[in-house]
């Protein structure tokens, strides 16, 4: 509830803070094509350039010839900031768009739990085949048993799951399914409006470039999917190990899954918030001198997540089911037992542990000091929330993490672990995005301090 209204509240400041746009009005010269030059030198691409522009711009909008080209440069120092804008063809397009990535983000998010789901009910390795496109789900008994008996050759059906019954495969494999259309229904939701916000002309170049990369990551998400579930259809090393996924390539699926959501989230909250919540110089300083510790706090928040994923890949949530001490002692004898040392951070149980535990400690301890230390800062009310917001977050996970780890990891705890990391994270974005540099236009225009409303 706090959450949501800190949100709300910083929206709500930065409509107002953009207001220097429509104050000043559109110009005739189009940031568009300031965004085009940067990408597309004339004479290198110019034919390239036209037919690209001619898609981009909006109907009415005004497309300079190559001879106003003085004017532009002196326009394009009045308008440098403009060109941070990602979207530019007004209040609805931003609107709109913005609904489409905060949305996206969403569903990232839900894509996210829903994997957390599928590992933790040990339905990951259920389908031992992957097709790009995705394929039909068995439809008769007799594929239901062709699918069951090809689980039956897998190591993990061998190992752990000998004696299964085909209704218990049916559910693991309907999780895995689910996960995997999930994500290629995030495709077709991510690139049909896409497609349309372009035919439109809401999509300057600098906000395409930047969607055709999460695209290209989102489909990147899908092969390291499936690289990471190779990895445990195969034999393991000894008979006496368990068949599991490897530790470094589930890191991966979850870091590459914790980017994308990051990089959806940025760039919508940069949609819909061009400038930051800034009303008055003084505020503009307290949000510097909050910068200098969030960034480094966010850097910590997202070493603490992957080290998370690295106890998630590790089963190592299963050993060491004490808190604070991990078992009898503080630190495990055996942290440095594996040679060369540095795999005992990615592949010892007890060191991944230590370290998520001290990781988590310092996040909690940081963000303690950044709420402590800002407490009587000047700062605008939106930043001030975000920053108690943070903080219960953090401590919150603290609490979750502790939970699940007492309680050996069951399916709820772990998975709502997993959520709170995510929206952790959010918060961190969240903090960073309000407490940006304004551009200089908005500078000049803002008062010392706050106007009495
Ligand atoms: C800021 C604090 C924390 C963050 C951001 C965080 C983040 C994460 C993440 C991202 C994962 C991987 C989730 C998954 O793939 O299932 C994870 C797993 C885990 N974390 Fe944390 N964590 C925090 C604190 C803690 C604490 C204090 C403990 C307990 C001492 C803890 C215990 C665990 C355990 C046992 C797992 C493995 C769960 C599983 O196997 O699914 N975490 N953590």
């Amino acid at each position: 509830m706090f959450g949501r209204g800190a949100v709300w509240s910083v929206l709500k400041r930065s409509k107002e803070a953009c207001g220097i746009y429509k104050l000043r009005g559109r110009t005739p010269f189009s940031p568009y094509t300031q965004n085009s030059f940067k990408f597309f030198t004339p004479p290198v691409a110019a034919h390239y350039f036209h037919a690209f522009q001619s898609r981009l711009l909006p109907k009415g909008e005004h497309v300079p010839h190559m001879r106003n080209f003085s004017k532009m440069v002196s326009a394009e120092a009045r308008h440098k900031e403009e060109l941070k804008m990602l979207v530019t063809a007004g209040s609805h397009a931003r609107k709109v768009v913005g609904i489409w990535l905060f949305g996206s983000a969403a569903w990232v998010f839900s894509m996210v739990v829903l994997g957390g789901l599928t590992r933790l009910t040990r339905s990951g390795l259920s389908m031992t085949d992957w097709k790009f496109t995705g394929t039909l789900p068995p439809l008769s008994d007799e594929e239901w048993l062709q699918e069951f008996e090809k689980y039956k050759q897998s190591p993990e059906y061998k190992r752990v799951n000998r004696g299964m019954k085909i209704e218990e495969f049916k559910f693991i494999y309907w999780m895995e399914y689910a996960h995997r259309m999930w994500g290629r229904a995030l495709g077709v939701i991510f690139a049909l409006p896409y497609s349309y916000f372009l035919h439109k002309g809401y999509i300057t170049v600098r906000l395409g470039l930047r969607l055709c990369a999460l695209f290209a990551l989102g489909a990147g998400q899908g092969l390291i999917g499936w690289w990471m579930v190779k990895s445990g259809l195969e034999e393991p090393p000894s008979e006496y190990s368990p068949p599991r996924v490897s530790p470094y390539r589930l890191a991966a699926h979850l870091t590459s899954a914790f980017a994308i959501y990051c990089g959806l989230f940025w760039t919508a909250l940069s949609v819909v918030m061009p400038e930051p919540p800034a009303e008055s110089l003084t505020w503009v300083r307290g949000a510097a001198k909050v910068r200098r510790l969030a960034l480094p706090i966010s850097v910590l928040v997202g070493l603490t997540a992957v080290s998370g994923a690295f106890v998630a890949g590790n089963d190592a949530g299963h050993a060491f089911n004490t808190f604070p001490k991990m078992g009898d002692t503080w630190i495990p004898e055996d942290i440095f037992e594996m040679k060369p040392l540095i795999r005992n951070f990615f592949e010892n149980t007890s060191t991944v542990q230590l370290d998520h535990r001290v990781l988590a400690t310092a996040t909690l301890i940081s963000m303690g000091v950044l709420w402590w230390s800002t407490r009587k800062l000047d700062i605008h009310p939106a930043v001030r929330s975000v920053i108690g917001g943070a903080l219960g977050m953090a401590a919150l996970q603290v609490t979750l993490g502790i939970s699940t780890l007492l309680s050996y990891v069951p399916v709820s705890l772990g998975t709502a672990h997993q959520a709170g990391a995510l929206t952790l994270l959010t918060f961190m974005l969240l903090l960073n995005h309000t407490i940006r540099r304004p551009s200089l236009s908005l500078l000049k225009s803002l008062p010392q301090v706050v106007k009495a409303h």
